[in-house]
């Protein structure tokens, strides 16, 4: 399938891996862009500049197909070291960069020089025509269903990717609650070029995660989700389990005063936990309210290529029988 997507980052299907914190190694966005999508490594979850220099490196020897690299600008208690990321990623000879979180202002003229291409992920419209006013590709749209940081203005996809076609000249992809051909092929219709997955792409073989964390997408329906850390304007959509009920207590109890530090037991450190170890109740974990869509764990070439079956003939027989009549 065409479209500006697949144009512009010279891949074969318009679908992309975004970056996930401890789910985005080598091993993620090679199986991704060597089954024709595209594969993201995560970039923070190398803890230094050097770490993903040797991941990108680890990634090229994986697959020769492009894949890009996630930076992701959001509240720290120790900020990373964003100019040594950007240095590396540009000597390492990466061409695709998907940022999120923070508008990436500051670092467009260091990746615009050296010829990378941007796709910003965002959860509004305005934030979406602000990527595109400071020189972004392309953005990911990630409506209020997403797993992870779904923004503060709660508006799904139905309303959101309408509303970005109408205002956007970039190409932008549907992200959140994406899962099978029927996303893909709504995605197109509301005005997108493509589709970004999260949470279906843990559910597959070749994510480096943990079992458990394989199986509690499989078992979670779409009610099993909830939104931590509204009170502080960080909110993020997360599988329910004791540590987050728990943290849901505390944002009830504390009101309008609660501070990150009163949290910071169910929130911080908790990925290597749940994602290595598979410590399945550490802490909140990000996931989408999609995993009610997702009933298997196949490979990522098996998932792709089922994508584009279905939304091949929901194109072509579902819809074209409409049309016809
Ligand atoms: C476990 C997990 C970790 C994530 N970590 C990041 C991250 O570090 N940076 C980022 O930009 N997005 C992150 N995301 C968001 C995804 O890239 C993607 O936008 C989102 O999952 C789309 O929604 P979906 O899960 O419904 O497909 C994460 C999502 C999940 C499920």
């Amino acid at each position: 399938m065409k479209t500006r997507i697949t144009e512009l980052f010279g891949i074969e299907h318009p679908i992309i891996q975004g970056g996930m914190h401890y789910v985005g190694f080598a091993e993620m966005a090679a199986a991704v862009s060597e089954a024709g999508g595209l594969g993201i490594i995560t970039g923070l979850t190398q803890k230094t500049p050097e770490g993903l220099r040797k991941e990108i490196r680890r990634c090229r020897e994986m697959t020769k197909k492009p894949f890009g690299v996630n930076l992701t600008f959001l509240p720290a208690v120790t900020p990373p070291d964003y100019p040594g990321f950007v240095r590396t990623i540009i000597e390492e000879g990466i061409k695709i960069v998907e940022t999120a979180g923070n508008n990436p202002s500051q670092v467009m003229p260091f990746f615009k020089e050296a010829g990378v291409k941007v796709i910003h992920k965002c959860t509004s419209v305005r934030h979406s025509l602000k990527a595109q006013a400071i020189g972004c590709d392309a953005v990911s749209v990630d409506g209020f269903e997403c797993g992870g940081h779904p923004g503060e203005d709660d508006i799904p996809n139905f309303i959101l990717l309408p509303r970005a076609a109408d205002e956007l000249k970039i190409p932008f992809v549907a992200s959140g609650g994406m899962a099978d051909g029927r996303s893909l092929v709504a995605a197109l219709a509301l005005g997108a070029e493509g589709m970004n997955m999260g949470t279906r792409f843990i559910a597959t073989k070749e994510a480096p995660v943990h079992q458990n964390v394989k199986d509690a997408i499989v078992a979670a329906s779409e009610l099993d989700t909830r939104l931590v850390m509204r009170p502080l304007r960080n909110t993020e959509r997360v599988l329910r389990n004791a540590a987050v009920d728990r943290l849901l207590e505390k944002e009830k109890a504390l009101g309008a005063t609660i501070k990150f530090e009163d949290i910071i037991e169910e929130v911080a450190g908790v990925y290597p936990k749940i994602m290595i170890d598979g410590t399945m109740e550490a802490g909140a974990w990000s996931c989408g309210m999609v995993a009610g869509l997702i009933h298997d764990v196949p490979t990522v070439k098996e998932l792709i290529d089922r994508i584009m079956a279905e939304a091949d003939q929901i194109i072509t027989q579902r819809l074209a029988r409409f049309a016809a009549s």
